[in-house]
């Protein structure tokens, strides 16, 4: 029987440097968001009960969900240190449903009218994946706990995805007459991308695949 070493011996290569860059990218990204947390700034009509709670709640619950989602995914860990695996994992699912519901609030009121839509719908898919992978944890149904746990981190890694699309969107999208148009634009995709890009490669992907092959 092949030990946990050789079995993480086995991951792909792709899968190391996935890891590294969203790693790195977290970290930059965390980093960088540090001023905006402490900012006194307020978006218009915000108090500070309304910012304490919402907003630095959201960040401090969420920010661990990144640096986690490596560990969780290891399937070296996960096998080997099953106990590490469980307790990382209810901080992880139990961050994405808390800091979800808090993202809700955030993302209905954000000053950005074209965002809300995007945003609110992103949150309440995020917190839906989260409670399914929890409950199907503990149905001990682990092929749909897998792939829902996928599903959550696809979505919470939308803190991610939204800041690198922010870094091309002017060139990307500088055919759009407007710089509202082109938030809107990117608060969708980042919707949209990371379910598009999972389900491909949960679902559409291998069934195109077995649908597409040449026939015996
Ligand atoms: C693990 C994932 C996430 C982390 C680490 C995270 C972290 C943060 C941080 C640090 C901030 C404050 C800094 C800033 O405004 O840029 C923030 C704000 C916010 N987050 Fe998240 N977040 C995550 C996922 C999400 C998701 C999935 C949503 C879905 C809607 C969301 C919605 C928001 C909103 C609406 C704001 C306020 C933005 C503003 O006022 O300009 N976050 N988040």
């Amino acid at each position: 029987m092949a030990t946990s070493a050789q079995r993480a011996g086995a991951i792909h290569p792709a899968w190391f440097v996935f890891w590294a860059a969203f790693l790195s990218a977290s970290i930059y990204f965390l980093l960088d968001s540090v001023g905006d947390v402490m900012s006194p700034e307020l978006q218009d009509g915000s108090t500070t009960w309304n910012r304490i709670v919402w907003y630095v709640g959201h960040a401090v619950i969420a920010s661990p969900i990144l640096l986690i989602a490596p560990l969780q995914f290891m399937p070296g860990l996960r096998q080997s240190r099953p106990e590490v695996h469980r307790w990382l994992g209810r901080v992880f699912l139990g961050g994405c449903i808390v800091a979800g519901l808090l993202g809700i609030f955030l993302g209905s009121t954000l000053y950005l009218p074209g965002s809300r839509i995007p945003l609110t719908l992103l949150a309440s898919t995020w917190v839906f994946f989260a409670a399914i992978a929890w409950q199907a944890a503990r149905r001990r149904d682990f092929v749909n706990h897998r792939r829902f746990a996928i599903r959550a981190f696809a979505l919470g890694g939308a803190f991610v995805w939204v800041r690198i699309i922010n870094k091309v969107q002017g060139d990307v999208f500088s055919w759009m007459p407007t710089e509202d148009l082109q938030e809107t634009t990117k608060e969708w995709l980042t919707l949209f991308l990371p379910i598009f890009v999972t389900e491909l490669w949960l679902n559409w992907g291998p069934t195109a695949k077995k649908l597409f092959a040449r026939k015996a």
